[in-house]
């Protein structure tokens, strides 16, 4: 892994890159990823094609269990996994064959010609930013920001007092910061509200929970000129809509009169990227209740959190408690009226007495979407999605088996170290909780032909296996309800 690898580990040893593999090699994983929708943002592709190349040099046949471990290393944000062991696939079994082509398989199965521009309106629709989809991405050009930067810019990079280290280098301007490599902390997770005050049927704690998106914020600008956009590979789940950094190269390249990148690291973003705020929410029979939602110093008030709240549970009033924490904001996927539609959702399973496996949880989000999800007793998945036209039913599929992924990671193990005074304690991206290719389950997504004017879907998805995991698991009063705490 690039990103964590010291030069001096691999001193006198022969590194490639997924530049050095062969051109027809690198053909046929960047097919296979875009025939599977296996890359979205594609900033963990490389690595992950990388990996799973080395894998077809085995003389034994390789398996899914086989495909998962060698995932062990990586994160993938996006894809939720499914659609690169489905790649990983294509072309592991394919013992040298071309993988098929997208277009060619569509034309003949009767279905619409893939269109690379259809696929990116569906892409953009879900991820919340102009996307693209092709085998550029899965290579690693999806479009980062830091990546057109010219030669011999100035770096910038946050100092601890809200200043702006700039330097030649990154690492002279991290220096300039006395930045610290961040780490985890044997720290449990705390919810930090308390309970509303009542007499409730139905009770839920959560805790902050990081977007957790791959490429940390970064931006550049030319003196005089426009900032490179943060998101113009991905909409980061909502987390880089009011990232300071383009701001900030604009500000700094006319101070300083040279063009200037400004780059966060992992611990950037944990420390000053948003998160999803923690709730403590009340529910009664008559699906009236209290929501308790976390607002931290510096954050803005999150009055369209809770209007969004009560677009899916009008019952239920909400009261801003501000304790210390790590920033929060109401820009992340789905924020507020997921948490709406997933309590009554859950109070309307409890109600029928039907909790457990097997329960159909349904959601239509405020913006058209609507989904069903279904976790069977043997854990598998069950996705049903209407998102208006289809426009790509690969990438429509893609991002539903990735907001499931979400979803399920938010419900069972992702959460944020966060101390008494509102210290972030765990500052890598592998201490969040996210989870990895060996424990997501089989997710089936059928995707309803539709003639509505095409809309988001994945968010729907989000919230209803949200819904469904907790239903699932009986409704308990604690998320994330497989991670340990300490209250
Ligand atoms: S495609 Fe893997 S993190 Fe975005």
């Amino acid at each position: 892994m690039a990103c964590v690898t010291p030069v001096r580990r691999v001193s006198g040893r022969t590194v490639t890159t997924l530049e050095g593999v062969p051109e027809a090699d690198r053909r046929r994983w960047a097919d296979a990823f875009v025939a599977a929708g296996a890359s979205q943002c594609g900033f963990c592709t490389p690595g992950i094609v990388m990996r799973l190349a080395a894998l077809s040099g085995r003389h034994s046949a390789v398996d899914d269990t086989a495909i998962e471990t060698a995932l062990l290393a990586h994160l993938c944000r996006c894809t939720g996994w499914q659609s690169i062991i489905d790649a990983a696939r294509v072309v592991l079994d394919a013992d040298g064959a071309a993988p098929p082509d997208r277009a060619t398989a569509r034309t003949s199965s009767g279905a619409a010609p893939w269109s690379a521009e259809a696929a990116a309106r569906r892409a953009t629709i879900e991820g919340g930013s102009r996307q693209r989809v092709g085998p550029e991405v899965a290579l690693g050009h999806g479009g980062f920001a830091d990546d057109t930067a010219p030669a011999g810019s100035l770096v910038a990079v946050p100092r601890a007092d809200g200043g702006w280290a700039v330097a030649d280098s990154l690492g002279e301007a991290r220096a300039l910061a006395g930045k610290v490599q961040g780490r985890n902390s044997t720290v449990g997770l705390r919810h930090p509200l308390d309970p509303p005050p009542g007499t409730w049927v139905l009770r839920l704690q959560t805790t902050f929970v990081e977007p957790a998106y791959l490429e940390p914020d970064a931006s550049w600008c030319a003196p005089g000129g426009e900032p490179s956009s943060p998101v113009a590979n991905g909409g980061a789940f909502g987390g880089k809509r009011a990232s300071p950094v383009a701001e900030v190269a604009r500000r700094l390249a006319d101070e300083h009169g040279r063009p200037v990148r400004v780059v966060f690291a992992r611990e950037d973003v944990v420390r000053l990227g948003p998160k999803r705020p923690p709730v403590a929410a009340g529910l009664r029979q008559d699906g009236t209740g209290v929501v308790h939602v976390a607002r931290t110093p510096g954050s803005a008030a999150l009055s369209a959190w809770s209007a969004a709240l009560h677009r899916t549970a009008p019952g239920l009033v909400v009261h801003e408690v501000t304790i210390p924490g790590p920033p929060v904001s109401a820009t992340l996927r789905g924020a507020g009226w997921v948490e709406g539609a997933v309590l009554v959702a859950g109070l309307a399973v409890m109600t029928e007495g039907t909790l457990g496996p097997g329960c159909t949880c349904r959601i239509e989000s405020p913006h058209g979407g609507r989904a069903t999800a279904t976790i069977g007793g043997d854990g598998r998945l069950a996705v049903w999605v209407d998102a208006g036209e289809v426009l790509d039913e690969v990438v429509l599929r893609s991002y539903c088996v990735g907001a499931a992924h979400q979803a399920l990671g938010w419900v069972r193990s992702e959460g944020l170290a966060v101390g008494e005074d509102g210290s972030v304690l765990d500052l890598t991206i592998r201490s969040f909780g996210v989870l990895a290719a060996r424990a997501m389950p089989s997710v089936s997504v059928e995707v309803e032909p539709s003639r509505r004017p095409a809309v988001n879907g994945s968010d729907a998805v989000f919230a209803a296996v949200a819904a469904a995991a907790w239903v699932a698991a009986g409704c308990p009063d604690q998320w994330p309800i497989e991670r340990g705490g300490t209250s």
